[in-house]
Parts: structure tokens; sequence; C-alpha cells
């Protein structure tokens, strides 16, 4: 049995997101989506919210688990035994990010890491991006799953997704 984990802050989830989740989850047994929290970047979502988000916009996924982490990426990894962390690569910049960490996290306990390069119509769209376009009433309708469209109308007000 194969079982991977996706980490992320998630906040809010995207259709970019969920390509990764979706194709990873063909590639393994089990999936195993983990929110956690990146301490340098500031937060709209609460960690309960951002977790219903994304069980709501993994429900018809059917080898995919969402979980909540704290600490390492590396002891989640191994307290729910999984083989492998996954992440999606948009381009250069998430490439020279992702990088150290996933040369960290192989130092640290000899998981690896597998990248899977996000579909390109989907390269643009990222979480703080969502976030200040639907801020200033931009239209993101496209770009989240409706859940995650509804959640950011409630925080922002309805003009502002
Ligand atoms: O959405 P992000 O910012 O890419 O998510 C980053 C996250 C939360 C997955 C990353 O910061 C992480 O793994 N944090 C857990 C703490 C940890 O293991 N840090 C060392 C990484 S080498």
């Amino acid at each position: 049995m194969t079982r991977a984990v996706c980490p992320g802050s998630f906040d809010p989830v995207t259709n970019g997101h969920l390509d990764i989740f979706r194709r990873a989850s063909a590639l393994f047994d089990e999936l195993v989506v983990a929110t956690g929290t990146n301490v340098s970047k500031s937060r709209l979502f609460d960690p309960e919210e951002r977790l219903e988000m994304l069980r709501e916009a993994c429900a018809d996924l059917p080898n995919v688990t969402v979980m909540g982490f704290t600490g390492l990426i590396v002891d989640f990894c191994k307290e729910i035994d999984a083989q492998a962390i996954v992440k999606g690569l948009r381009g250069g910049n998430d490439y020279e990010y992702e990088l150290p960490m996933a040369q960290m996290n192989a130092h640290l306990s000899g998981v690896e890491t597998v990248f899977i390069p996000t579909t390109a119509s989907l390269g643009y769209v990222s979480s703080s991006l969502v976030k200040e376009v639907a801020s200033l009433g931009g239209e993101v309708a496209e770009l989240v799953p409706p859940a995650v469209h509804a959640r950011l109308a409630q925080k922002l007000g309805p003009r502002h997704a």
C-alpha cells in the first residue's frame, strides 16, 4: 500500500490544488491532504475553516482523506506511515521554494518528495492572488471550488467573491 501526503496551507484551497490532488491520487493508493501552518504567511481562514473547505472540495475523490498537522511534516509522515510528499510546481519560483524543503525533508527522514507540474491553464492560480483579487472585488468563481467561493463571500462580503 502506497500512501502520500500533500501538505500545504490551503488558505483557501483552489482549483489548482484540486488538480494536483486528483492527479496525485491516481499515482498512490491513498493520498492524505494535510493542512499545516506556514508561520511566514498571513492567514484569512482559521485551521478548522481550511479543513472544512478541503473536506468539501475532496468529497468526490475516493482515496483522498483530509487531516490537519502541526510540527514537522516528516514527523506527520512517520506518524501516518506515508512514504512520499507530493507538491505541485507552477514554475521556477515554486521550484526554488520547494527544492530546499524537499532536500531538508529527505535529510531529516529519507521521505521522498514527488513534484507534479501544474496543468498549464491553472499555472497562475494561487491562494494569495485569489484572496487579493477577491478582497478588491474581482471575480474568482472560476478559480476556486463553489464552497470556497461561498466562504470568501461570507468572510469578505458578497461583492468581494
Ligand atoms: O502552502 P505552503 O506555504 O506551501 O505550505 C507550507 C507547509 C505548511 C507545507 C510547510 O511550511 C511545512 O511543511 N510546514 C511544516 C513544518 C516543517 O516541516 N518545516 C520544515 C520544512 S523543510
